[in-house]
């Protein structure tokens, strides 16, 4: 087990651990005035225990955008006196760690709460520490608070992010260009759907990509709030009763008032929209958390005390809750629909109910048997998704036709509860409060291209495929190794009015108009969805890759409209 192949790598942290301890070790700097300063710096650090140094700085929203962050970051070793300075005020950084159940390493974060902010305010923020390498010029960056009230604002959104360093499984370069897209917006915050690093797939160093993740992010997560979900690879071996704690360690997220499931869901508001933020793992059949295919079994560190865990072990949490996260659910969409100063309800969530992906994962019948009743009965406007790399717009849909799949093995019909389109005139404005519009934002900026999309070849409609039952780990014709199954049925997807298949990548710009006057008597969310063309293979036959690109160019533009609520 590699003890720290982290340091061998780049960091796009303003002074990674690597950079400390090159400096701290050659002596080969001593004789630049930069160099005596530095060392200076870790001499001091040293002799206040350890490298306190922040890194992965990060803001979320407090319990009210309008008035509260919270400044999140972790450290290369614990912090000495962690805390942030805004103003006059110090807030000191309340501790979380967590060691890694695999490799055994020691994550140390910490979390500053900044209340009693003024709403639509700019603030300039220190984050440091007694054992900060950078003190004498700490790390400090802007954000700005939520508007208070009916008030135009901007947001942004993708999934499946990954990191740069493409030494991890699923990382790619693309992941630096999707941060500073979302930079280039300057959106007041982002909406990060699931899959945030993969470190799933890199067992044996899962902390190393959750720090290469932090510190690509932090170019823009540092300056606005970057608010996320779980996604199937946030399911980690070893790390809590759902595979969760490195996120929850990382993150704090609104409370959501459930002990227990603290940060696995949450909601909050900004003008007059309700941000629902959802775990899916809860729902969904598909089975995609982590996994140990064979033949080997996957061996922790002996420091972590947990035993080797066997080929064909995946880690499959639906239902864990309970039914609380779907009792909580209507709890909140009755409670904002009570409201008359919330117009619009927006969900986050990373699996999909409305995906027709040929080479992703495709719908899955859980979310749609628990949670689209409760998004009809409540007049839910927007799903953003992640978990399939494309880019897919569904019309408005309410309702399901009955027995509209069929088995894949068998051709048996199967009732997949298929979303019935309220319109399939795609003239690009929805009415909302008729029917759900689900946007699949699948690929921030992951190494997977699966921009392709089902086709049902008997009529040439679209077909989407339909997971509705559990696909547990089973082996393989090769005997000790084990894989999980693809969706196990499909249907024409009827509801499917979009699909990008030239590339991929790319990022959804979301601009809220609250004024009923633009669209006689509707308030409106203006849609832009901007993709990163030529990333994706441009050899469909050889899969040769394209390159990372800076490049978004605007792919389409909708308008969303719905009833002012009062
Ligand atoms: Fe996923």
């Amino acid at each position: 087990m590699p003890a720290n192949p982290g340091d061998a790598r780049p960091s796009r942290s303003p002074v990674s651990r690597r950079q400390v301890l090159a400096v701290g070790g050659t002596g080969l700097l001593a004789a630049t005035a930069s160099a005596t300063r530095a060392a200076a710096r870790i001499r001091k650090a040293r002799a206040a225990g350890g490298d306190g140094t922040p890194e992965q700085i990060h803001l979320t929203w407090g319990e009210n955008p309008a008035t509260s962050v919270v400044v999140s970051w972790a450290s290369p070793e614990p912090a000495t006196r962690p805390r942030v300075r805004i103003g006059q005020r110090v807030i000191p950084g309340q501790p979380r760690h967590y060691s890694d159940g695999i490799n055994g390493e020691t994550v140390w974060t910490y979390h500053s709460r900044v209340d009693g902010l003024r709403p639509g305010a700019t603030y300039a923020y220190v984050v440091t520490a007694d054992n900060d390498s950078n003190a004498a010029d700490p790390f400090t960056a802007t954000f700005r608070t939520a508007p208070h009230g009916r008030t135009a604002f901007r947001f942004t959104s993708f999934g499946d992010l990954a990191t740069p360093n493409t030494a991890w499984v699923l990382s790619y370069g693309q992941s630096a260009y999707a941060v500073d897209a979302v930079e280039s917006f300057q959106p007041l915050f982002h909406l990060l759907n699931g899959d945030l690093c993969y470190a799933d797939l890199n067992p044996a160093v899962q902390p190393e990509v959750w720090r290469d993740f932090g510190n690509n992010n932090q170019t823009s997560a540092a300056n606005r709030p970057w608010m996320p979900c779980l996604g199937n690879h946030e399911v980690e071996f070893g790390n809590g009763a759902q595979g969760f704690t490195s996120y929850l360690t990382r993150y704090t997220l609104p409370d959501n008032q459930m002990p227990g499931f603290d940060g696995r869901w949450y909601s909050f508001r900004v003008g007059s929209v309700l941000f629902v933020s959802l775990d899916a793992d809860d729902m969904v059949y598909q089975d995609a958390g982590a996994f140990v295919a064979g033949p080997a079994a996957l061996t922790p560190a002996a420091s972590t005390g947990n035993p080797a865990i066997e080929p064909g072990t995946s880690f499959y949490v639906k239902g864990y809750s309970g039914g609380a996260q779907t009792a909580w659910l209507e709890r909140t969409l009755a409670a904002a629909r009570r409201d008359d100063s919330i117009d619009w309800i927006i969900v986050q969530m990373h699996q999909c109910a409305c995906s027709s992906s040929a080479t992703g994962n495709g719908s899955d019948l859980g979310i749609r048997q628990q949670w689209l009743p409760l998004f009809d009965q409540y007049q839910v406007d927007l799903v953003l998704n992640g978990h399939d790399h494309d880019y897919e717009r569904s019309f408005p849909v309410r309702g399901a036709d009955a027995d509209a799949g069929h088995e894949v093995a068998s051709g048996a019909v199967v009732n997949t509860l298929r979303p019935h389109p309220v319109t399939t005139t795609d003239n690009g404005v929805f009415d909302t409060s008729q029917g759900t519009v689900h946007l699949i934002l699948g690929c921030g900026g992951t190494d997977a291209n699966l921009d392709d999309y089902g086709v049902d070849p008997a009529v040439g409609e679209r077909q989407a495929k339909v997971f509705t039952h559990a696909n547990r780990p089973a082996l393989t014709s090769t005997g000790d190794v084990y894989d999980r199954a693809v969706a196990d049925a499909v249907e024409d997807a009827i509801w499917s009015a979009k699909r990008d298949t030239s590339t991929g990548y790319g990022i959804a710009v979301f601009d809220v108009n609250p004024d009923p006057e633009d669209f006689g008597g509707h308030t409106s969310i203006t849609v832009t969805h901007y993709h990163a063309v030529g990333v994706d293979p441009v050899n469909p036959t050889t899969g040769a890759k394209g390159v990372p690109t800076p490049d978004y160019t605007e792919f389409e533009t909708f308008t969303l409209v719905r009833p002012r609520s009062a």
